[in-house]
């Protein structure tokens, strides 16, 4: 029977259980959080969706990090998110302390699971868990890339009015401002942007994608965005549980790729079974070469801060 553990029952990790509910995507949807009950009244409000939405998935909540045993999947969630005017780095120091915790118990209660991480700064955070579970690279993945991937594909629909589902485009990098959304492979049914999009649309776009997160914070104010990154890292959970073969861009461990190693990057990988199967490399242009090696040089920024 899959089992898909998440951890952290804030707005993420409740959003992460009710996409997984909704989408059918394990037997057995396990929220997990710190704080007293807070996971089990989350999770028993997400299971009286049930008789009305239509699904027939156990979901529970608890306080107990043992009820990660057995679980195929696990989504790391636990963590502070950003406050305005608050960088994603000002975030690094609070939550590593918090994902390495977190990152233990995975270790001691689903050594086998494929884990998934998503407390940011996430490509430091996804780094700390590596190091902590000691877990093959394969079985450590970061979630991001769908997320500002999903954020730069619905920009582009929406300036040219089309469905957001017919829109092909990819952002690879760190989850920051030096993000690198790729205009040269972005399409629309597969016709290049450039042959629909005016350059400085373009460019609006490419800046709007890379503060993305920064934008919903604004508007919110007391938290970050949550629907999308739910949704996101269940995206890349159901690749897994489901052996999909997806081809969803994930921080993962560079050995080599792109010129890179030793460094958590998103780039596009294979999903499935067995977590990271391949990543799909290309050859990049000197200019997309130079924005990830500026994207590199951030991460390992970061990288350095944790101290692992
Ligand atoms: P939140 O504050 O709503 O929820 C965090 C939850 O973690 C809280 O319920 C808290 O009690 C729990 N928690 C704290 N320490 C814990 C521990 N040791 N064990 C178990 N649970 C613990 O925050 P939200 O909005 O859910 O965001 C969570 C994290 O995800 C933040 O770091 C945020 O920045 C990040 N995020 C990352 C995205 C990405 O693209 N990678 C996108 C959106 C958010
Ligand atoms: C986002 O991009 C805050 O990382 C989070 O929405």
């Amino acid at each position: 029977m899959a089992k898909l553990s998440i951890i952290g029952a804030g707005a993420v990790g409740t959003a992460a259980a009710h996409w997984a509910a909704v989408k059918g995507v394990a037997e057995e949807i396990v929220l997990i959080d710190i704080v007293p009950d807070l996971a089990k009244g989350k999770a028993l409000d997400i299971a009286q969706s049930a008789p009305v939405y239509g699904f027939s998935c156990r979901v529970w909540g608890t306080d107990d990090f043992a009820a990660l045993r057995d679980s195929e999947v696990v989504i790391l969630t636990a963590g502070r998110p950003r406050k305005p005017g608050m960088s994603r780095e000002d975030l690094l120091r609070t939550n590593l302390e918090i994902v390495r915790s977190c990152a233990e118990e995975v270790k001691r209660y689903a050594p086998d699971c494929v884990l998934i991480v998503v407390t940011n700064p996430i490509d430091a955070m996804v780094y700390a868990a590596f190091r902590t579970t000691g877990f093959p690279r394969e079985r450590v993945l970061g979630m991001a890339g769908v997320l500002d991937s999903a954020r730069y594909r619905y920009f582009i629909a929406e300036a040219l009015g089309v469905s957001p589902e017919d829109v092909q485009a990819l952002v690879m990098g760190i989850h920051g401002d030096h993000m690198l959304p790729l205009v040269r492979l972005a399409n629309v049914a597969g016709i290049p942007i450039t042959e629909l999009l005016p350059e400085e649309k373009i460019a609006e776009i490419v800046e709007r994608t890379r503060k993305g997160g920064g934008e919903i914070v604004s508007y919110l104010k007391t938290g970050s965005a949550f629907t999308t990154p739910g949704l996101s890292a269940v995206e890349m959970a159901e690749a897994v549980l489901r052996d999909q073969k997806r081809v969803l861009t994930c921080s993962v461990w560079l050995e080599g790729e792109f010129g890179f190693s030793e460094v958590f990057i998103g780039v596009p990988v294979v999903l499935g079974r067995k977590g990271l199967e391949r990543i799909l490399t290309f050859e990049l242009t000197e200019e997309e070469r130079k924005a990830l090696q500026a994207s590199v040089e951030a991460v390992r920024k970061q990288m350095a801060i944790t101290g692992l």
